[in-house]
């Protein structure tokens, strides 16, 4: 049986199942999703137990109450992330959902040929994908911001490509390869200077960093529920009210409406313009339950110690022969989600090979193909923590990896 120690990995049914086993599984893969805790899982059951109901649609008391709990919850992210009274939180499926929704309502009504969109050439294909399709339809051009030696943006960088013809400026605050923590704040108020409108993809800020919308001051700010401890199929989306105000609705339908004619519609106010259909309020209680367990754990805490294990992941690798980090190599400005190379191995043999020692790390482009082109390789295997991993699981990984080269017979020599 396995001896972690770990104080977080009991609120979690997957590690107290793991953790009894001869050899548990050793989870770092949690930037593609976290793993959950009981409150998560029984706040999404004690819904679907006592109070199944549609929001917003019945007057009877179960959907009354399922209307308090969306509601409730929506309070709940605004105090989370610091929402200010001038913003608005809507849910979506996810920050996929979030950005096309953003994407289609915004970026289609409000770019036009001669508008340019500033994005780092490291953005996820989420955030990418639309504004090349906004590009395409509007006649508006992507321009991108280049990484430098630490894999981050410069603000020099900023500067040279912010122009008056800036009408977005679009960007993760956490690269969901390298890891690296982007100068948001910064470029927030660089954007805002030249009358540029600002979203930030925080979905893989969230789960490791205290974000405060009210100091940021982005224009919008997107993230995914299941990045953050919560279920699958919620997002979540921030807008400045004025903003949302403007915009057209994205999904038509029941829920979104105000009086409808047989010709012609009026919407309902923000929020509900853009929550069109019966929402997922499984995954919204779910949601709902992971906030709470963040908030109860001290988040300060968790993040500190995530920085503890991310330095020591750092140290380790870099002592495994044959073993290259990709990106930023020092433990400055990033999080513990580090992407790294074997030599002579294609990462996807490497997981193979790290798989039959049950640790689980992903291969591949991770949806960020133009930035692995930048980075000058195919792709890359990613290791990514959270709070629950630790310091012996890091040192399996590190053992295993000593041995990846041997299936393919590779000596202790570079052989190409
Ligand atoms: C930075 C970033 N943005 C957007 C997404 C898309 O999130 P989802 O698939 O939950 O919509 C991801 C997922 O990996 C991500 O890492």
């Amino acid at each position: 049986m396995s001896r972690v120690v770990n104080p977080y990995r009991k609120d979690f049914p997957l590690f107290q199942a793991e953790d009894q086993k001869e050899l548990a599984l050793a989870y770092l893969d949690n930037a593609a999703t976290t793993q959950k805790p009981y409150v998560t899982l029984l706040a999404e059951q004690l819904y679907y137990e006592s109070k199944n109901a549609n929001p917003h649609r019945g007057a009877y008391d179960l959907s009354v109450e399922a209307t308090m709990l969306l509601e409730e919850t929506r309070d709940m992210v605004k105090h989370f992330f610091t929402v200010p009274k001038e913003g608005e939180i809507i849910f979506t499926k996810g920050a996929t959902e979030s950005l096309n929704l953003l994407a289609y309502s915004y970026g289609l009504t409000h770019l036009k040929q001669g508008d340019e969109i500033l994005l780092p050439i490291s953005e996820h294909h989420s955030n990418l994908v639309p504004w090349q399709m906004v590009a395409k339809q509007t006649g508006c051009k992507l321009v991108y911001l280049n990484l430098n030696e630490e894999a981050n943006i410069s603000l020099e960088e900023v500067k040279g490509k912010l122009s008056n013809k800036t009408k977005l400026v679009t960007l993760a605050q956490v690269s969901n390869v390298t890891g690296s923590i982007y100068p948001v704040a910064e470029i927030i108020r660089l954007a805002h200077e030249k009358g540029a409108i600002v979203i930030v993809d925080g979905t893989q800020a969230v789960p490791h960093l205290q974000v405060d919308i009210t100091e940021l001051n982005p224009d919008f700010y997107v993230c995914s529920g299941h990045k953050l401890y919560g279920p699958m199929g919620v997002g979540i989306l921030y807008g400045k009210m004025d903003l949302l105000n403007q915009m057209s609705p994205f999904l038509y339908g029941g829920d979104m409406i105000e009086y409808v004619e047989d010709f012609s519609a009026t919407y309902a106010p923000v929020p509900q313009k853009f929550e069109a259909g019966t929402q997922n309020m499984g995954s919204i209680a779910g949601l709902r339950g992971a906030l709470t367990y963040l908030e109860e754990k001290n988040r300060n805490q968790l993040f500190q110690y995530e920085e503890e294990l991310s330095n020591y992941l750092l140290e380790q690798l870099k002592k495994v022969p044959h073993v290259q980090l990709v990106g930023n190599k020092t433990g400055n400005n990033r999080i513990g989600v580090v992407p790294f190379l074997v030599e002579d191995v294609h990462p996807h043999d490497v997981v193979t090979i790290l798989n039959q020692d049950r640790i689980a790390i992903r291969a591949g482009h991770h949806c960020a193909q133009p930035l692995h082109r930048h980075l000058d390789v195919l792709a890359t295997c990613r290791v990514s923590l959270s709070f629950y991993n630790t310091k012996e699981e890091i040192d399996r990984l590190c053992e295993s990896l000593k041995g990846v080269r041997r299936w393919f017979g590779y000596g202790s020599e570079r052989t190409i």
